[in-house]
């Protein structure tokens, strides 16, 4: 499609059109090899005709191929719509292309004239007491962010110093795929990750259901409520990911709240860090839009972070910034560690 105005008003259906492909399982559907429109609709499930229609406007934007006898087929772009591709955005694709977009559209006109956030505007409620309510889509965004997080794990349990670490905290960790990627990396490390209950309670019973014994001796789910409480226990600290969904107030009360975790297990041969792993300005080439997906799904207030601000924020909590590096993937890894008399 050119880049015209009316090109990028049409946006909207482009993505939908792309969402709607990932949430049936269409690049799944053709793992095995190509098939008719006929075929596909049994496979996924969907309405022959109507499947066509919509396998016809995403082969248009080459995110799936039709070969000579009519017959679909996967594109380069449409693999990575496969669950079993390991850079997969399928779930990813999912939750943009449905859940946000949806809360774009029906809420941004009025949280822009009013300047609060869009999902109340859009559902009457904030993005995790929609999730709260919605199992389905809970589950696809805990997947969506295992996607995000996937290529990030494999780099941390590279680069990320684990010397005198036995137990690393992710707070606000969803399902856990970083400690996993971390816990494979290094056998002697134990993880804990804290997040709302439903996630953990879905996390821990696929975790469970995959075999995988090691992780699941070595591998703990803790429900907490981190605007409230952060368990004790860290030596290693990890929070990637999750103040960019909050006002600079709450993102206070959390580091403040990670800071308590980590004075209250601190000992003389103990001192837990913290590793803030979120955008920051100044090494994030996608802030302007990125403002945007924080006006949708973040609570009101919530904006881009420099520097500065996470300076302010986490000497607020009792926290020291001892580093501040940038990262793959518009990322920031900024250690802390207690500040002194905090
Ligand atoms: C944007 S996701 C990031 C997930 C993961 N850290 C990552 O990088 O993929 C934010 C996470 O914070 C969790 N979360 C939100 N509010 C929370 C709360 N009040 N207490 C605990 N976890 C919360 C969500 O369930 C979600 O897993």
């Amino acid at each position: 499609m050119e880049t015209s105005l009316l090109g990028l008003v049409m946006g909207g259906f482009t993505s939908a059109t792309i969402g709607a492909a990932a949430r049936l399982g269409v690049a799944d559907a053709l793992a095995d090899g190509p098939a008719t429109g006929g075929e596909l609709a049994k496979k996924v499930d969907a309405d022959p005709d109507a499947l066509e229609a919509l396998m016809k406007a995403v082969t248009a934007l080459g995110v799936f191929a039709r070969d000579e006898e009519g017959r679909y087929t996967n594109s380069p772009l449409s693999e990575q719509l496969r669950s079993d591709h390991p850079e997969s955005i399928r779930h990813l694709a999912s939750l943009l292309c449905g859940l946000y977009t949806q809360a774009a559209s029906g809420g941004l006109t009025q949280a822009v004239r009013t300047g609060t956030s869009v999902m109340p505007h859009a559902f009457g409620v904030s993005l995790y007491e929609y999730l709260d309510k919605d199992p389905e889509t809970a589950r696809i965004f805990d997947l969506a962010m295992q996607d995000w997080s996937r290529p990030i794990g494999v780099l941390a349990a590279r680069h990320i110093s684990f010397e005198g670490v036995r137990t690393v905290v992710d707070v606000g960790g969803g399902n856990g795929a970083l400690l996993k990627a971390i816990l494979s990396a290094h056998p002697h490390l134990r993880g804990i990750c804290v997040d709302r209950e439903d996630t953990c309670t879905r996390a821990e019973a696929e975790l469970r259901a995959s075999g995988d014994e090691d992780l699941v001796r070595r591998l703990r789910y803790r429900p907490s409520d981190i605007l409230r409480e952060v368990p004790a226990g860290g030596d290693l600290y990890i929070i990637k990911n999750v103040l960019h969904d909050w006002s600079s107030e709450s993102c206070v009360r959390i580091l403040g709240n990670i800071r308590k975790a980590m004075s209250a297990g601190a000992g003389p041969d103990r001192k837990p860090r913290l590793l803030v792993v979120d955008p920051l300005v100044e090494h994030d080439s996608g802030a302007a839009f990125r403002s945007v997906i924080k006006m949708v799904v973040g609570e009101t207030n919530t904006r881009e972070r420099s520097e500065a601000d996470l300076r302010r924020e986490t000497a607020e909590a009792g926290l020291d910034i001892v580093s501040i590096m940038p990262a793959p993937a518009d990322l920031s890894v900024v250690e802390c560690v207690v500040a002194a008399g905090a």
